[in-house]
């Protein structure tokens, strides 16, 4: 993601609005904001304290707590590799030292083109088809290095709108 992002007032004040500006919704209010920048921006962050009535800290403590939120910019492609138990018996660590020696960054960075961020996750509950990464929100399992290493290949393509398909 762009280190200069433009903020859309309306549409963050539509997201607090939509929850009624009730701090009980504080991990929606920002999971929200997330799908707009894949983070959320700390320039926001006083309108949310503002308007929901809550302490910086909290913001912060729920920033910590969820994997899914960050403070800081991340890629266009979120990548988790599973460290629970079982992916860990299975061959979790060499998927993620694969991934670390070929985007040239360690767990909880993101790349200098903004394309990949890594970070290491809990169990995501499909521990059979260990070791398991997500990318974005699609699961992939049964992977070893050079299997794990073709799936964010697969990312590094042009999207689907724009690949071109040669005929006949
Ligand atoms: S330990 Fe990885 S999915 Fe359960």
């Amino acid at each position: 993601m762009a280190d200069n992002i433009k903020i859309e007032w309306d549409k963050i004040h539509n997201i607090i609005d939509k929850y009624n500006s009730n701090p009980e919704n504080l991990l929606m209010i920002m999971q929200d904001i997330t799908h707009m920048y894949n983070y959320v921006p700390p320039e926001i962050l006083p309108l949310i304290q503002k308007k929901l009535n809550v302490d910086e800290s909290l913001i912060y403590s729920v920033a910590t707590f969820y994997k899914t939120i960050s403070l800081e910019p991340r890629g266009k492609h979120i990548v988790n590799v599973c460290t629970g138990t079982a992916c860990h018996i299975l061959g979790a660590q060499k998927i993620m030292d694969a991934y670390k020696e070929k985007l040239n960054i360690e767990e909880g960075e993101t790349t200098k083109d903004g394309m990949f961020s890594l970070e290491g996750v809990r169990c995501i509950g499909c521990c059979a088809s260990g070791p398991v990464i997500t990318v974005d929100n699609e699961i992939h399992g049964g992977l070893d290095q050079s299997k794990a290493l073709k799936v964010i290949g697969t990312y590094e393509q042009p999207s689907e709108k724009c690949a071109v398909k040669e005929e006949g």
